[in-house]
C-alpha cells in the first residue's frame, strides 16, 4: 500500500483530498494538527488537504541528521522533524570528541538529548559514528599501540552499551578508505594495523547484539576504486564471520557534478553480498545563488536517490544530512555552496521535497 502510494502520485493526492474532505484525521495528519506550531511551520492548515509526511510514504526509515542544540531550542525545527521523519542521526553529538573530550570523562549531554527526543517521539536512531579519523579527541594521539587498542575497545563498548537495544544501526567505522582504494592512513590504521576494523565490529556486536553494524563512506555511489575496496572488505569480513550488517552511502552530492552513474545497481551489488544498504547522509549542494533551474536539478538528484533506495529491497534507510537549509554543514564546508536540503531556511518544502512526495 505504501509503495503503491509512492508509485502513483495521483492516487496519493486523491487519498489526501478524500481524507480531508471526509473530515477524518488520518494517522499521518494527526500529529500536524495536534501540534499548532507544526501546522504553522510546515504551512499546513486545517482546511488544506494535508500532505502525507515523508516517513509515511515508504517502509524504509526516513531520517535526518540533527544538532542537539536545534532540537532542544527550536520548536518549529523539532515539529517539522517529528512530523516528517521516522529516524534521527546525531550530526555530531555521538562522535568521540564530543563524548570523551578528556580521557575517562564522558559528556553525554548532547547524545542523551537526542536519545530522549527519540524515545519520546518513537523515532529510530542511527548511531554515528564510533571510529572516524576526524573528530576524535586529541589525547588519542599520544597513546601507544596497545593503549590505543584498549581505548578503541573501551570507547566502543562504553558507548554502544549505554544505548544498548535503542540504536537501530551504528556506523562503526567511517571513511576508512582513500579514493584509490587503499586504507586511509589514520592513527587507527597506522598503530593497530589492518585487523582493527574487524575488531571494531566484533566489539560493537558484543556490546549490542541487536544493533545493525555498518561501514559508511562518501563517493561510493558508483563503481570506483573506493567502492570496490569496501565491497571486497565487506565480502571478506563476512566470509570470516565478522558481524558486518550494512553499508552506508553518504551521498553528499553536488549539482556541479553528474549524478553517480549506475547508483541503483551499485547499491544492489552490495545488497547481493547479503547486507543492508542505506543512504546515510544525503544532501545535494549547489553553487549559490539559488535559481529555479538549479532547484530543479537538485530535485532530480534527490528523486533519483529516493527511487534507487525504494527499488533495492535491502535499502532500508533514506537519511538526509540535515533537513533544512537553516542548519546545514554545507555553507561552512564548501566555499560558495549551499541550499543543499529538502526544506528551506523557513522550513518550507523545496522542489526536491515536492518531487519525492507525490502528495505534496
Ligand atoms: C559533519 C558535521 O555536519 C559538521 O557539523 C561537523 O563540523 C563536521 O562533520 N561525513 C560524515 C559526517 O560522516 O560526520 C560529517 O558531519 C559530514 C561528512
Amino acid at each position: 500500500m505504501l509503495r503503491a502510494l509512492r508509485d502513483h502520485g495521483r492516487l496519493g493526492r486523491l487519498c489526501a483530498v478524500l481524507t480531508a474532505s471526509a473530515g477524518l484525521l488520518t494517522l499521518q495528519t494527526a500529529p500536524a494538527l495536534a501540534t499548532p506550531d507544526t501546522a504553522e511551520a510546515s504551512g499546513v492548515n486545517a482546511q488544506a488537504p494535508a500532505r502525507t509526511p515523508l516517513k509515511d510514504l515508504t517502509d524504509n526509515h526516513v531520517g535526518s541528521a540533527v544538532a542537539a542544540s536545534a532540537l532542544v531550542n527550536e520548536n518549529d525545527y523539532r515539529s517539522v522533524l517529528t512530523e516528517e521523519f521516522s529516524s534521527v542521526t546525531a550530526e555530531n553529538a555521538m562522535k568521540w570528541s564530543e563524548l570523551e573530550p578528556n580521557r575517562g570523562r564522558y559528556d553525554w549531554s548532547g547524545a542523551d538529548a537526542i536519545m530522549d527526543y527519540a524515545r519520546q517521539h518513537g523515532k529510530s536512531v542511527r548511531g554515528h559514528t564510533l571510529v572516524w579519523h576526524k573528530q576524535h579527541p586529541g589525547w588519542l594521539n599520544n597513546l601507544s599501540a596497545s593503549e590505543l587498542r584498549s581505548a578503541v575497545k573501551n570507547h566502543i563498548t562504553t558507548v554502544v552499551n549505554r544505548y544498548e537495544g535503542e540504536i537501530r544501526a551504528w556506523d562503526v567505522v567511517n571513511e576508512v578508505f582513500n579514493s584509490d582504494g587503499t586504507r586511509r592512513d589514520s592513527i587507527f590504521q597506522r598503530k593497530l594495523g589492518d585487523g582493527w576494523i574487524a575488531d571494531a565490529f566484533r566489539w560493537a556486536h558484543q556490546a549490542d547484539p541487536s544493533a545493525k553494524l555498518y561501514i559508511n563512506d562518501y563517493n561510493t555511489g558508483w563503481v570506483n576504486d573506493k567502492s570496490n575496496a569496501i565491497y571486497d572488505l565487506v565480502r571478506s569480513l563476512r566470509q570470516q564471520g565478522v558481524p558486518v550488517h550494512g553499508v552506508g552511502f553518504q551521498t553528499h552530492l553536488s549539482i556541479d557534478y553528474s549524478f553517480p552513474g549506475g547508483f541503483q545497481s551499485n547499491l544492489q551489488r552490495f545488497a547481493d553480498l547479503g547486507v543492508d544498504v542505506a543512504i546515510t547522509e544525503a544532501d545535494v549542494r549547489m553553487t549559490l545563488p539559488v535559481t529555479d533551474s538549479k532547484l530543479n536539478t537538485q530535485a532530480d538528484y534527490y528523486e533519483r536517490l529516493w527511487n534507487a533506495c525504494e527499488a533495492v529491497s535491502r535499502c532500508v534507510e533514506f537519511t538526509t544530512w540535515g533537513y533544512t537549509d537553516r542548519h546545514s554543514w554545507v555553507p561552512n564546508t564548501f566555499d560558495g555552496q549551499g541550499a543543499a536540503c529538502l526544506f528551506d531556511e523557513s522550513l518550507n518544502p523545496k522542489p526536491a521535497y515536492n518531487r519525492i512526495n507525490p502528495t505534496a
